[in-house]
């Protein structure tokens, strides 16, 4: 990759002889004569360092040192004085500056030296902060468990939009699919990793409330206004904001929520200045956000721009594949929790959890298997470790009739074997047996006594 060096001097032969060396050393090399316009450059052009005269007309190199900081930290810059004092280079250094030179130079050797050293520890510190974020990044999605196609799509699009620094997220997805867990791992994941996350569900708040929660309000600006309160979105500047159940949002306060993300700036209640931020807006729903726009409870200028980066958490029935896998290393870190030695499951436990729909899908998972590892002193967890309504709903699933077809079956075998699985799936009760199976109560009363099925009244 290029690297690009500006120099701002206004003596020109400094300026000559400085680029011609440096450009040798394969650096591309700008030369400008005046602060302002050196600053006009750097707001159009990635730079990696500048060398900068301190005396310079009209803005001095100090001033144009603190332009430079703001537009861009990262940016080295070695400043250069023509006084033998060290005050001078003192100040610029608590500017911000990398180093100093001074003038005249004997050689370029010197010039070279510091502008390769600085260089070389910016590359160096580059390189650790991506490092960093990658290994915490990976350390956050790989705390969301699964290995099917479609959290494997989920991670990956965590992945992206990690990177991404200000675009906000909507996260869709049903109760218990790990909405918050991906929020976080967007936020962690982050250059913001380090600044805050505040969260706030949308919900749980009375409506009047929630607007100042938000953005705040000045002192007096109703009733119970007595100090002037910071709202969430100031709260979280810098870091990233999660609006959970989003959906709830009254219609009133949706054109409020547009303009942060627009303009990235609002009002306190009361206020009459806007104050800016840079917050990320992490949304979640577990509403279908396009029907709350046809009913109208949504607004459609919104839903579009929070739609920019969408995350869809898939249903846990939908991750067949995951569903014992998940199971497992829960186990594991409930093994831990409770310091247990539980191995995993037995076939019929296995079973009973993949024929569940789960509709509380990853918590439901996640306090079934907390149960069973409480409740389990043997090395595998059974069927009796889970909660009975689990085991009955399993039983309900359709079975495939064919699997039990043999072709040494008489249509008797057949029948009672039939009877005895209907039965099962209603837990025993002979009315709606009778009803299922299309024949009636004394029919079915018959037919058990003919099998030799115990005929227990219900
Ligand atoms: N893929 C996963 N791997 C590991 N744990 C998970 C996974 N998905 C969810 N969980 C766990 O399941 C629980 C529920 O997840 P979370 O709170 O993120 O769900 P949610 O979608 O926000 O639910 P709700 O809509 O009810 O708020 C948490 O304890 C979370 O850690
Ligand atoms: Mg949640």
């Amino acid at each position: 990759m290029e690297i690009n060096i500006l120099i701002v001097d206004d003596e020109e032969d400094i300026g000559f002889a400085l680029q011609h060396g440096l450009s040798k050393d394969g650096y591309h090399v700008t030369t400008i004569l005046s602060g302002e316009e050196g600053v006009e450059y750097i707001k159009n052009n990635l730079i990696d360092l500048v060398l900068l005269d301190i005396r310079l007309p009209e803005k001095d190199g100090f001033q144009v040192l603190q332009e430079i900081k703001e537009i861009d930290p990262d940016i080295l810059v070695v400043m250069m004085t023509a006084f033998p004092n060290i005050e001078p280079a003192i100040r610029a250094m608590k500017l911000g500056a990398y180093d100093y030179l001074t003038k005249p130079f004997q050689n370029l050797s010197e010039v070279r030296l510091i502008v390769n050293k600085a260089l070389e520890t910016q590359r160096l510190r580059r390189e650790v902060i991506r490092f960093k974020r990658q290994l915490s990044l990976e350390n956050i999605v790989s705390e969301i468990f699964g290995n099917s196609k479609k959290i494997v799509k989920t991670k990956e699009m965590i992945r992206i939009v990690s990177g991404v620094p200000r675009t906000s997220v909507l996260i869709q997805g049903e109760s218990g699919t790990g909405k918050e867990l991906v929020a976080n791992a967007v936020h962690y994941g982050s250059k913001r990793a380090q600044n805050p996350l505040v969260k706030i569900n949308c919900s749980a708040i009375p409506d009047n409330l929630l607007e100042s929660e938000l953005f705040g309000h000045e002192r007096g600006a109703f009733t119970d206004a007595k100090i002037m309160k910071k709202g969430l979105f100031e709260l979280a500047h810098t870091g990233s904001i999660f609006l959970d159940e989003i959906s709830s949002l009254k219609l009133s306060l949706q054109p409020k929520l547009l303009r942060v993300l627009e303009t990235q700036s609002f009002r306190r209640i009361g206020g009459i200045n806007d104050i800016n931020v840079d917050v990320r807006i992490i949304a979640a729903t577990n509403q279908n956000l396009e029907n709350c726009v046809k009913d109208g409870t949504f607004r459609t200028d919104l839903f579009y721009r929070l739609k920019v980066m969408v995350i869809n958490l898939p249903l846990l029935r939908e991750r067949d594949d995951d569903i014992i896998l998940l199971a497992k290393m829960f186990i594991d870190q409930n093994n831990r929790e409770f310091n247990k030695d539980i191995w995993g499951l037995t076939e019929e436990a296995e079973r009973t959890l993949l024929h569940y729909p789960w509709p509380g899908n990853v918590r439901e998972l996640k306090n079934v298997i907390e149960r069973a590892v409480i409740l389990c002193n043997e090395e595998l967890i059974d069927v009796d470790h889970l909660p009975r309504e689990l085991y009955l709903a399993s039983r309900k699933a359709p079975v495939k009739i064919g699997q039990q077809l043999t072709s040494d079956m008489s249509l008797s075998d057949m029948e009672k074997r039939h009877i005895l699985f209907v039965l099962e799936a209603h837990e025993n009760n002979k009315s709606q047996t009778a009803r299922v199976l299309g024949i009636s109560r004394s029919t079915l009363r018959e037919k058990l006594r003919q099998y030799g099925i115990d005929d227990e009244t219900d």
